[in-house]
């Protein structure tokens, strides 16, 4: 195992009437801005009992972030908050709403220069506005980590950014929040988490034993909890097994001492900037491919990813190996994910296109062993076709 240093300030409320528990979070603040989504709150009962639990607060609100929040919006809200004089930001939604948020957090103290360069240029972030959530669909971890992506339409980038002052300063996980979200929304979410924990599992193995048995129960609960929940949206218990499940996926805990690879992330998210393809989704499609292209590098986890998460056993290494990249693109069919190009319309010819665009920006170093260059890139996205 690696050296490693851990912390993870967030602090979480999970379960029913959670909600509540803003009024005395927010004590300390004088003026809030809610920063919401196109509007799921508002039919959900969510936005209702914000207003309710912040009756006697002064509050602002900024309606529109979308899915894979956008730079040119939220550039906006960062406009609003400072003339305001803003100081907390309440996010109430899913992982867009969030990593808008802390985009938003981060620019309103940027204040020489454009607050791209956080994100481009990588610049290290030494003040941000404090924040929390109010979580209302699993999936990406925002909730407890200190991570983002912002896509900026006017150059059709997508980008991942992050500073520790970006932990939300709390999260609210009430999974009954979870009832009203459409079932493509929640397979979505179990396939985001789920490949969360592949990213920082399936690589080599380092002799982590407690984060490979982490790995392994989230996948397994992901596995089994995940379609319970699609069979029957309003189980309090399976719901609520999914959102804890997907938050611990990427808070920190998996990666702690551990090399991780992310290039189905960063090959995904370039499907999205090119195509608008929900994130979910575009890892449903190129994680087969980077599991089947670099398997003699992952062969160990991969057995032991056989083994242990799918209970599948053989001799035949290459054999069991290939029996369970299937189980896991037949899992993410099942959940109603389409797992290739094609299924989203998306011609052969964009693969050069992808590929260049990670070249571009010197993505051409991928994986935990830093060898996914831009032609395995090519050889897993011709797999996918
Ligand atoms: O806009 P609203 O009205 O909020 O509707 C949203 C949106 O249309 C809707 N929704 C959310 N909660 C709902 C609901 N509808 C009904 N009932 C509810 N309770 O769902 C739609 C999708 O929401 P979105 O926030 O986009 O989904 P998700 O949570 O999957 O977030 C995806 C974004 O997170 C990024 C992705 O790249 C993508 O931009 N990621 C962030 C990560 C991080 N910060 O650590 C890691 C991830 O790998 C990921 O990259
Ligand atoms: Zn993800």
């Amino acid at each position: 195992m690696k050296n490693f240093e851990f912390v993870n300030p967030v602090k979480i409320y999970f379960g029913k009437d959670q909600i509540s528990k803003l009024a005395g979070e927010l004590i300390p603040y004088q003026k809030i801005m809610l920063v919401y989504g196109k509007g799921s709150i508002k039919t959900n009962g969510v936005y209702k009992q914000i207003k309710t639990a912040l009756h006697d607060k002064d509050i602002i609100e900024f309606q529109g972030v979308e899915p894979n929040p956008v730079y040119e919006t939220l550039m906006k809200a960062v406009e609003v908050a400072r003339r305001e004089k803003v100081d907390f930001l309440l996010a109430a939604g899913g992982g867009s709403v969030i990593d808008g948020t802390k985009f938003i957090a981060a620019a309103i103290k940027y204040e020489v220069g454009d607050p791209w360069n956080i994100v481009v240029k990588n610049e290290k972030i030494s003040n941000a506005v404090k924040f929390g959530t109010v979580l209302t669909l699993p999936a990406t971890g925002s909730e407890m980590n200190s991570g983002a992506v912002i896509t900026r339409k006017s150059c059709n980038e997508k980008l991942a950014f992050g500073s520790p002052l970006l932990f939300p300063v709390f999260s609210i996980l009430d999974p009954e929040t979870m009832y009203s979200l459409p079932d493509s929304q929640i397979a979505n979410g179990i396939v985001d988490a789920f490949i969360h924990v592949t990213e920082q599992y399936l690589t080599f193995n380092m002799n982590a034993a407690v984060q490979d048995a982490w790995a392994v129960s989230l996948l397994k609960v992901l596995k089994t909890e995940g379609p319970k929940v699609l069979k029957n949206r309003n189980d309090y218990d399976s719901n609520a097994n999914l959102m804890w499940a997907a938050c611990m996926a990427l808070n920190g805990l998996l990666t702690a001492g551990v090399f991780t690879d992310w290039s189905t992330h960063m090959i995904g998210h370039e499907i999205t900037a090119l195509f608008g393809i929900d994130h979910a989704k575009t890892l449903a499609i190129v994680l087969p491919g980077v599991l089947t292209v670099m398997q003699d590098d992952k062969k160990e986890k991969l057995i032991h990813y056989a083994n242990n998460v799918w209970e599948i056993y053989g001799e035949d290494e290459d054999q069991l190996i290939s029996e369970v990249i299937d189980k896991t693109e037949d899992f993410f069919k099942s959940l109603g994910i389409g797992v290739r190009l094609s299924d989203y319309n998306i011609p052969e010819t964009a693969i050069d296109i992808i590929c260049n665009k990670l070249e571009e920006k010197n993505y051409i170093k991928l994986g935990e062993k830093r060898n996914i260059n831009p032609e395995i890139v090519k050889q897993i996205l011709a797999l996918r076709k």
